[in-house]
Order: structure tokens, then C-alpha cells, then sequence
């Protein structure tokens, strides 16, 4: 059976910086309290659809691997906020890449969508259903923010970035995994006024409300990442020193330094984004995959591990083996077009958006969530 090697990476980052100097002119909130108790300092607003976003990482990608888009099989497109429900975003990253060839298909695991979507893209290579695979991890969540919300608007950022997967004889890629999901948590991060529960009920999509326990969570993703990685390590047969880089979920600096200590991994191996990006969802690991590259950081042969986790609750952690190229084969000119507002201003049209469907919708309030046990 052949393996699915990582050949080609790219990211796609808006311009716009908001700061946590930003957020406290209009939040009780502090820089001082969100460099303490998250490690982030600023975050990214994006100026363009999501998709846009995905296909300018998707066409870096491609350049890098020195693949042709015709020549991709399959587009999987890692994500929670998809830009339309129908169709598909994997759809419209086909369009804009020119990749006529491809399937397109859309995983939704929250922040874990790009590993997800990694997974279940290696399978499909390495049993012979398709040959070259882009794997996206894409989150715009600044347009479903609730900005009101000082819990939450400090969280997040949005960004994009994805790798090119190519049939291989060499073993690397994806060596061992293990998936999971505490779902007897998942009513601790829910996102109300996204999907078909609110739909014909007075809500205009986009304007939620955010159910979330923070130190539930962070328990939770504690253990979820850390067990995954046990049962990642364990199956691959490998020891947790020979992990030479670590590219975790960055939703939270000490969630991370909890991680990697139950892991016996020292932090001089943890790769950060967290104080730059914040959290960006399902697209956190795989920017940080292409800024370790970028940085160096990543040696030929490396062995690289990337727990993470995200609503559901899922998680998740890969042991990957990098191959012996560190650098592109090729770069692209696809850019974003210019970027003419602040970060701030862009937030603060959302918050003026949100405060006029205020007055004229009703509460959030969805009929029926599954959160009680198995069926009598
Ligand atoms: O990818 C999945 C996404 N979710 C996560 O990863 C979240 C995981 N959880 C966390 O990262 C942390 O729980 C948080 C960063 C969300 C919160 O940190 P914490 O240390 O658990 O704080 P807390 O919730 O216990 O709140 C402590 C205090 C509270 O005030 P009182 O009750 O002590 O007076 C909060 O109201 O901090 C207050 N607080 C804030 N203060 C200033 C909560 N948010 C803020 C804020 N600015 N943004």
C-alpha cells in the first residue's frame, strides 16, 4: 500500500491585525488579561469570503508541490464556517483553483476539520481511490462572531492554509492517528443561530449566540489531547522523544503547556502561533505547519505530532513523517486583492449590524438538541 506524503504547503493569512488593544475599546476586557490567561496577543480579520481565502492557500499549495491543478483527484475542505451551506466550499476551491478533475467534499469537525480531512485524505490515497489530494483547513469566523460576547471575541481569528497530498513508495505522511470525540460534552461549545434548527424562525443567519464553558472546555481539551496522543504514539509504536516537532491546536497557550507536559515533551519542540493568530479554528494547525517549514524548523525526515481538538468535542492527534524536501518547488502569484479597512473598522460593522437585527429578531432559542443518552 502506498503512503501519502506531504508534498506541497501553503497558507493564506488577511492583512487586517486586530489587537487585544483593539477589542478593549469596545469590550471589558484588558491586553493585560488576554496575554494571561490565553497567550494571544492579536488576531486576524479577514476582507474576503472564505473560499477566496482557501484558494489562494490552495493555489500556494499546488505551486509548491509542483502539481498541476487539472492533475488533483480531490478537494477536502476542513472547516466550521462555510461560506454557503449549498453548495459545497470544496466546490467552490475547484472553481477557483481550475481544478475541473477534482472531487470536492466538505468536512465539518470544527477546529479539528483539517486533521480530519487529513486522515480521511491519506486513506484515500493510500488504498488507491484517488492519487494527489489539497487538504484545506479554512475558518472565517469574525462574521459569526458575537462581538458582545468578551468570553469568546477575544478567541478567535480567521485564516486559512492547506498541503498537497501525492501517492508515495516512502513512508511518510500520515504514520499513525487516533480520532475521537467526548460528545457527552458537546452542549459546553455551541454556536447558536448557525444551521437548520433557526431556519424559518426569525433568525438571519450569522446572528448567534455563543454557549461556552472556557474552563470545561479547557479541562476537556487537556485530556482529549493528551489521551489521543497517547493512543496516536502507542499505535505507531513510537516514543514520545522521538517527536522531533510538535504543531498543536492553539486555542489556548496554557492548554498547550499542559498538553505537552503530560506528553514528556519539552517546549523548545511545541511550534507557536497562538500569540500572533490567536485561535483560527480548523485552519490553526495547518498555518503553523507552513510557518514551521517557513522557519525552518522542520528537518528532512522530522517526525511531527499535532494534537488538537474542537466542538463535538473532538480530538485528535497525528504522528506525521515529513519527507526529505523542506522547501517549495515553486511559488504562485495568487494574492488577495488590497485590503482597504482596518481590523476594527470591519469588527465594528459587524457590531453595528448585530445591534440593529437585535431589535427585530427573537431570542435564540433552538427546539431540540440530542444531548440525552442512547435511545431506551
Ligand atoms: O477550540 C475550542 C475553543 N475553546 C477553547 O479553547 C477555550 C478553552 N478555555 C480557555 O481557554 C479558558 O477557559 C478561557 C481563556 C476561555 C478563560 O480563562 P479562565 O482562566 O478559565 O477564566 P474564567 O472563565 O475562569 O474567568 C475568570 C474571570 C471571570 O471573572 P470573575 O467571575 O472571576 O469575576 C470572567 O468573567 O475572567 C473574566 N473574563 C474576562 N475578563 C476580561 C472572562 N473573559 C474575560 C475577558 N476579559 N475577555
Amino acid at each position: 500500500m502506498p503512503y501519502a506524503a506531504i508534498t506541497g504547503w501553503g497558507k493564506c493569512m488577511p492583512p487586517a491585525v486586530l489587537t487585544n488593544a483593539d477589542i478593549a475599546t469596545f469590550l471589558d476586557t484588558s491586553d493585560e488579561w488576554i496575554v494571561t490567561r490565553t497567550g494571544m496577543r492579536e488576531r486576524r480579520i479577514s476582507h474576503v469570503p472564505a473560499t477566496d481565502l482557501a484558494a489562494v492557500a490552495g493555489a500556494r499549495a499546488l505551486a509548491c508541490a509542483g502539481l498541476d491543478p487539472a492533475d488533483l483527484d480531490l478537494i477536502v475542505y476542513g472547516s466550521c464556517s462555510y461560506d454557503e451551506q449549498v453548495p459545497n466550499s470544496a466546490s467552490g476551491v475547484q472553481v477557483l483553483l481550475g481544478a475541473a478533475n477534482a472531487g470536492a467534499m466538505d468536512i465539518n469537525t470544527a477546529c479539528t476539520s483539517f486533521l480530519y480531512g487529513l486522515s480521511s485524505a491519506s486513506a484515500l490515497v493510500r488504498t488507491g481511490v484517488v492519487r494527489n489530494a489539497l487538504v484545506l483547513g479554512v475558518e472565517l469566523i469574525s462574521p459569526y462572531m458575537d462581538w458582545s460576547n468578551r468570553n469568546v471575541a477575544v478567541l478567535f481569528g480567521d485564516g486559512a492554509a492547506a498541503v498537497v497530498l501525492q501517492a508515495s513508495g516512502r513512508e511518510e505522511g500520515v504514520l499513525a492517528e487516533h480520532l475521537g470525540c467526548h460528545a457527552d460534552a458537546r452542549q459546553v461549545l455551541r454556536i447558536r443561530g448557525m444551521g437548520c434548527s433557526y431556519a424559518n424562525r426569525g433568525v438571519l443567519y450569522g446572528h448567534t449566540q455563543w454557549d461556552f464553558d472556557g474552563q470545561e472546555i479547557f479541562r476537556r481539551a487537556v485530556k482529549g489531547m493528551t489521551q489521543a496522543t497517547a493512543r496516536a504514539l502507542a499505535k505507531g509504536n513510537i516514543d514520545a522523544g522521538a517527536i522531533d516537532l510538535v504543531i498543536p491546536h492553539q486555542a489556548n497557550m496554557r492548554i498547550i503547556e499542559s498538553v505537552a507536559k503530560l506528553a514528556h515533551i519539552p517546549m523548545d519542540k511545541v511550534f507557536l502561533t497562538v500569540e500572533r493568530y490567536a485561535n483560527m479554528s480548523a485552519a490553526t494547525v495547518p498555518v503553523a505547519l507552513v510557518e514551521a517549514l517557513e522557519a525552518g524548523r522542520v528537518r528532512p525526515g522530522a517526525l511531527l505530532l499535532t494534537p488538537a481538538f474542537g466542538a463535538g468535542l473532538t480530538l485528535c492527534s497525528h504522528v506525521i513523517r515529513w519527507g526529505e524536501r523542506v522547501t517549495p518547488l515553486g511559488t504562485s502569484t495568487a494574492a488577495l486583492p488590497p485590503c482597504t479597512r482596518s481590523a476594527l473598522e470591519m469588527v465594528n460593522d459587524y457590531r453595528a449590524l448585530a445591534a440593529r437585527r437585535a431589535e427585530s429578531e427573537p431570542g435564540l432559542r433552538a427546539p431540540r438538541f440530542a444531548e440525552s443518552g442512547p435511545l431506551a
